[in-house]
């Protein structure tokens, strides 16, 4: 059945930063959506059909859902965890959290609340880090699976510089990888991301075996983390005393390349950021964790000018907030600090198309293009009274948009859509469901 959904609609074509032709906006627009995809957006006029259900979203906003492309599914208990920097939070919260995920039924149980938690936030694709226990990454795709959500997920490989109980081994990071890209990479929307945690809890021979997992499934993304906290990188420098740099041990295992998201890239050498524009890997910003943590004030403009493309991301439970709205502001500020401007423009380009482009899934996610998923999110500008007070002053797009970049969390979440089903409950549907013409969320 077609359905056409109804409000002020935006999305972007380019990235504002290389051209003022970038977006594309009506004020009175319409996504015709179909089977979870969209058909056709454009002037309502131009698409209404006596025929159509349609939902009414005016005076929303509705942009293609958000995009986080590094999150840890098992840290949503740990987010708000006081007092730490990275490797001493690591040890104190994280992996003793992580270490519940062995349990199926605790996982199958958290991995429900994480997916409705990131659609409360308006975010449709979330690019996770499981916890080293096969059991996490099942129950995470299984719950995805059944909303028909596009999740993109590894177990961590992890053999040594934790606690025992959430180590595995080479072999066994080997062989549970495996059967997880077996079982889930390209089943409907599910993919697998190929995840050594980062260099310190992954020994050499652990590297060699995500080296030919990355060999054997060329299409599989790789994440891990890069360069995030000075201590990490003493640390992981002592352990790998031949690298030139924290860069090259990922590069030494064959690990860079367009499919690979480098989270954090903060403190990074000029020789590692060319190799990074080189190989095409990503980096990805964090800066809700970054702040958290100590961690630093990443450099989006140098990255940006050497032709690395990044992401911006949650990354929690360091990062501090599931919305990615909360997630541009802490952004805005990092860059402030750096001397660099992070326009509303440019930042809802990122965490729709942005983020999408360092995926390379641009052709179906993170626009709204015809053919792309209708994954959708409903942003009210005024969803606050003291939103709605700024707001009687905005008098752009621009303004609007900066508002929600500013002041927005999942309070201005109107709806989300994942593959066309609304995932939040309406407001004020009426009584007897959507037998009306039209009807306002
Ligand atoms: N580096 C290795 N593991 C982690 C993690 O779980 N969170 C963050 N922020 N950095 C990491
Ligand atoms: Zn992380």
């Amino acid at each position: 059945m077609q359905q056409l959904i109804r409000g002020r609609v935006l999305d972007f074509h380019a990235d504002p930063h290389d051209t003022a032709d970038n977006h594309r906006f009506w004020e009175n627009g319409a996504i015709l959506i179909e089977g979870g995809r969209i058909l056709a957006v454009g002037d309502h006029a131009d698409l209404a059909r006596d025929s159509l259900m349609v939902i009414d979203h005016r005076p929303n906003l509705i942009l293609p859902g958000f995009i986080d492309p590094h999150i840890h599914f098992p840290q949503l208990q740990v987010i708000a965890s006081w007092g730490a920097q990275l490797l001493d939070w690591l040890n104190t919260y994280t992996f003793p959290a992580e270490a519940q995920f062995a349990d199926p039924d605790h996982a199958a149980r958290m991995a429900g609340l994480f997916l409705d938690q990131l659609t409360a936030h308006g975010t449709t694709t979330a690019v996770a880090f499981c916890s080293s226990h096969k059991t996490s990454a099942e129950a995470l795709f299984t719950a995805a699976q059944s909303r028909d959500m596009a999740i993109i997920a590894g177990k961590v490989m992890m053999d040594r510089n934790a606690i025992p109980a959430v180590h595995d081994t080479p072999q066994s990071s080997y062989d549970d990888s495996k059967a997880l890209i077996d079982a889930w990479h390209g089943k409907g929307r599910q993919r697998y991301a190929i995840t050594p945690r980062f260099a310190i809890t992954s020994s050499p021979a652990q590297m060699e075996m995500a080296q030919t997992l990355a060999r054997e499934h060329p299409d599989c993304h790789i994440q891990t983390h890069l360069s995030e906290n000075r201590d990490e990188i003493d640390f992981t420098l002592s352990l790998y005393p031949k690298a030139r740099d924290y860069l090259d041990i990922y590069d030494s295992y064959g690990l860079l390349g367009s499919r690979t998201l480098l989270g954090h890239s903060i403190h990074l050498e000029p020789r590692e950021v060319a190799r990074m524009a080189e190989t095409g890997s990503r980096a990805v910003f964090c800066p809700t964790s970054n702040l958290f943590l100590g961690s630093g004030l990443f450099d989006a403009e140098t990255l940006r000018r050497a032709g690395v493309v990044s992401g911006i991301a949650t990354d929690v439970g360091g990062g501090t907030s599931w919305s990615m709205l909360q997630t541009l502001a802490e952004g805005y500020k990092i860059l402030q600090l750096r001397g660099q401007k992070l326009h509303p423009l440019t930042a809802f380009h990122w965490a729709t198309r942005g983020n999408a482009l360092a995926l390379g899934l641009q052709d179906q996610i993170g626009t709204l293009a015809p053919g792309s998923a209708a994954d959708l999110v409903v942003l009210n500008p005024r969803a606050t009274p003291a939103m709605a007070l700024r707001a009687e002053r905005a008098q752009t797009l621009a303004e609007e948009l900066f508002i929600l970049q500013i002041m927005g969390d999942d309070r201005a979440v109107a709806q989300t859509y994942v593959a066309g089903r609304p995932q939040k409950p309406r407001q004020d549907a009426p009584t007897g469901g959507l037998q009306s013409d039209a009807e306002r969320v």
